[in-house]
């Protein structure tokens, strides 16, 4: 049975790379990997770099996937475009650096046949719209407390050679994936207004993380706070109500309105697993100590997010990118970066930053 697509093309086969090739495969004939550390790979035979591919065979991919250490994003999609600028590509988060922001833009404004979208495969995660769609049940108007945390320990993955992002530290990798969530908590009305605010920030600096783990803290006018976590060093801190023997990653939101509290509680395995059942997402209602709802979601949200990605390229709708996400990003950023370069930081430190509410 002839497949959708006859050549996709990998740029950066690590953690990553292979799982999009294993989510494209039943999609997809043939691969083009471009990586130079895959050397050991026999079929297809990785090409060390983007150049290496050969003028014929880099026209006929029909979409190629970015999945190298984000420093390397902007330099790859920048050689792809200029070897075919009608190109399809996908991007993984959180898209490039803070200073490639604008020539990243500026490429897509000067090849404007070409289509690139990010991976955000939480905007279309189905236990975040239960929850979305249970705050609208029970006719929340005013939500008073969200807390989020998503933390895992890295050390082993550095470890064994995955990429380090010394760049964003903890904000270049699971963050995006928060404020995906956050996005669709509030609504593009709050969003907007969250963006522009100052935030609380509790850091640990790193010599070569840069950050290893930040907890912010931002009130809207509105009277909502906003608890977002993320540590690389495996320290959970909002409580789980699942217990799991293995706890791989801690991913947890939580909704406070009223007496009623909303929580999530995702999968805690490697998305790497792609055999067995799909991620099992736990969702819970409470009012004070009734359970009023408690449910298991099944959802394989980032193979689907990717193949519906994979088709909006070709779509003639296809959408922009949303940059406010990395925006956000980049100014937390900022301010963790000016009290480093202020305090000359050389080990690693826990420090208290108050950017917004002294
Ligand atoms: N969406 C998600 O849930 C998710 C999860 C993990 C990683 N990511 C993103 O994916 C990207 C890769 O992360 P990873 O964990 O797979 O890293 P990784 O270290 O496992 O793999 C990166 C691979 O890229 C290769 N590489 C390095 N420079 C290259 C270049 N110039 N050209 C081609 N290949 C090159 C490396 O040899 C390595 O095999 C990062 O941007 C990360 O933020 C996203």
């Amino acid at each position: 049975m002839s497949k959708d697509f006859e050549l996709i093309g990998i740029v950066g086969c690590g953690k990553m790379g292979r799982i999009y090739r294993k989510v494209f495969d039943p999609l997809c004939d043939r691969f083009v990997i471009v990586d130079p550390r895959a050397a050991d790979d026999r079929e297809p035979r990785p090409y060390a770099t983007l150049g290496d591919v050969p003028e014929d065979l880099f026209h006929r991919v029909q979409v190629w996937c970015i999945c190298t250490p984000t420093e390397n994003h902007f330099e790859s999609l920048a050689t792809i475009l200029s070897r075919h600028p009608r190109a399809r590509v996908i991007v993984e988060k959180p898209a490039c650096l803070s200073f490639e922001v604008n020539p990243f833009q500026a490429l897509l404004g000067k090849y404007r046949e070409a289509r690139v979208l990010l991976n955000r495969q939480y905007a279309d995660s189905r236990a975040v719209r239960e929850m979305v769609n249970a705050l609208k049940r029970y006719d929340v108007e005013h939500i008073d407390l969200i807390r989020i945390e998503f933390s895992k320990d890295r050390r082993p993955d550095i470890d064994a050679g995955r990429f380090v992002d010394s760049h964003f530290g903890v904000l270049g990798y699971e963050w995006s994936h928060i404020l995906t969530i956050i996005q669709q908590l509030f609504g593009q009305d709050d969003w907007a207004t969250y963006r522009d605010l100052p935030s609380e920030l509790q850091a640990t600096f790193d010599h070569v993380q840069f950050v290893s783990e930040l907890e912010e803290q931002t009130a809207l006018p509105s009277g909502t706070k906003i608890e977002l976590r993320s540590s690389m060093l495996g320290n959970y801190e909002f409580a789980s109500f699942v217990p799991y023997d293995q706890l791989i990653c801690h991913r947890y939101i939580e909704v406070n309105a009223g007496t009623i509290r909303f929580r999530l509680q995702l999968e805690p395995r490697d998305e790497t697993r792609f055999t067995g059942p799909p991620f099992e997402n736990h969702f819970r209602i409470e009012d004070g100590g009734d359970v009023l709802h408690d449910s298991t979601i099944l959802d394989p949200f980032l193979p689907r997010f990717l193949q519906l990605t994979l088709n909006q390229l070709f779509q003639s709708d296809c959408p922009p990118i949303d940059w406010t996400p990395l925006e956000r990003i980049i100014s937390t950023r900022h301010s963790l970066r000016s009290h480093d370069d202020q305090n000359n930081l050389v080990a690693p430190a826990k420090t208290e930053l108050r950017t917004g509410f002294d």
